[in-house]
């Protein structure tokens, strides 16, 4: 249990909380004292996440702009505002094949950018719109990758929906400073979640052993992303916006 509590009162909608760095974040954020609201498409993992933290679980896909909208309308419904949102949720590339240029396949890249850039757009779009009216200096803080500023010669559907997601922090912060409203990304390596072990074929312990300057600590995990979501959505970073944070034990883009 955390001593000092960075987000006492606060109300954090966390999207892709049922699973990885979202339920980790979800978790260090009600430790910390947030109110959670957990949105994902997966309803019963996300509702068993929600019920072990005491917060809501609201069912909801990204890639639809209503839900979004009715996800943020009925969190200020039922909490009075919206203070945080951590617009998190994301896919990796749909096609089995490498999505290199060549063989590029198109319906996947739309379906990558339907909700890695789209979901994201309207996270950033809806939660600035709450927080405006309700006169509230919010924090929202969407997932980037290691490939969100490089380029990748494989997967290039997610490459660039990762480059789209830094193009939306960087803009609405622009944007949304004069309403004290601040927007950051942050940017994993290579952490061993569901989305990691369903998309890559690699050993996590490889990944460890090649892709981090920091190998004395172990492998990244969830946690140390969630650590890093916990500075940007509190006053422990007062005065950062339109900043991607890399957490990758040194491994990106350097490596790439
Ligand atoms: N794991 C990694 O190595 C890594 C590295 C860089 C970036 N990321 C990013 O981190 C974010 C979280 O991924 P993760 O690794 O925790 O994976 P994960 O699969 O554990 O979690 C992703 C969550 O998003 C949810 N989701 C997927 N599509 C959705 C939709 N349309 N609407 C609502 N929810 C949806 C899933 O149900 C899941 O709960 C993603 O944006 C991903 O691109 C992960």
């Amino acid at each position: 249990m955390a001593t000092n509590k960075k987000l006492e009162g606060k109300i954090a909608i966390i999207t892709g909380g049922a699973s990885g760095i979202g339920e980790e974040t979800a978790r260090l954020f009600a430790q910390h004292g947030a109110k959670v609201v957990i949105a994902d498409i997966q309803e019963e993992k996300g509702r068993l996440v929600a019920d072990s933290i005491s917060c809501n679980f609201i069912k909801c896909d990204v890639a639809d702009e209503r839900q979004v909208e009715s996800l943020v309308k009925t969190t200020v419904e039922m909490h009075g505002q919206l203070d945080i949102m951590f617009s998190n949720a994301g896919i990796f590339s749909t096609d089995e094949s490498e999505q290199v240029i060549i063989d590029f396949n198109l319906d996947s890249l739309d379906k990558v950018m339907s909700i890695n850039v789209r979901g994201s757009a309207a996270c950033v779009k809806y939660a600035a719109e709450a927080m405006v009216e309700g006169g509230v200096k919010g924090n929202i803080i969407c997932t980037g990758s290691s490939v969100t500023s490089t380029g990748s010669s494989t997967h290039i559907d997610y490459t660039m929906s990762k480059h789209a997601v830094l193009g939306l922090v960087n803009s609405a912060s622009l944007g949304l400073g004069k309403y004290g409203i601040r927007v950051n990304s942050v940017t994993p390596g290579v952490v061993a979640t569901p989305l990691f072990e369903k998309s890559f074929k690699l050993d996590p312990e490889i990944v460890f052993q090649n892709f981090s300057c920091l190998k004395s600590y172990g492998p990244l995990k969830s946690s140390h992303i969630a650590d890093a979501v916990l500075f940007l959505a509190s006053d422990d970073s007062q005065f950062v916006t339109g900043h991607n944070l890399i957490v990758d034990g040194g491994f990106c883009p350097r490596t790439f």
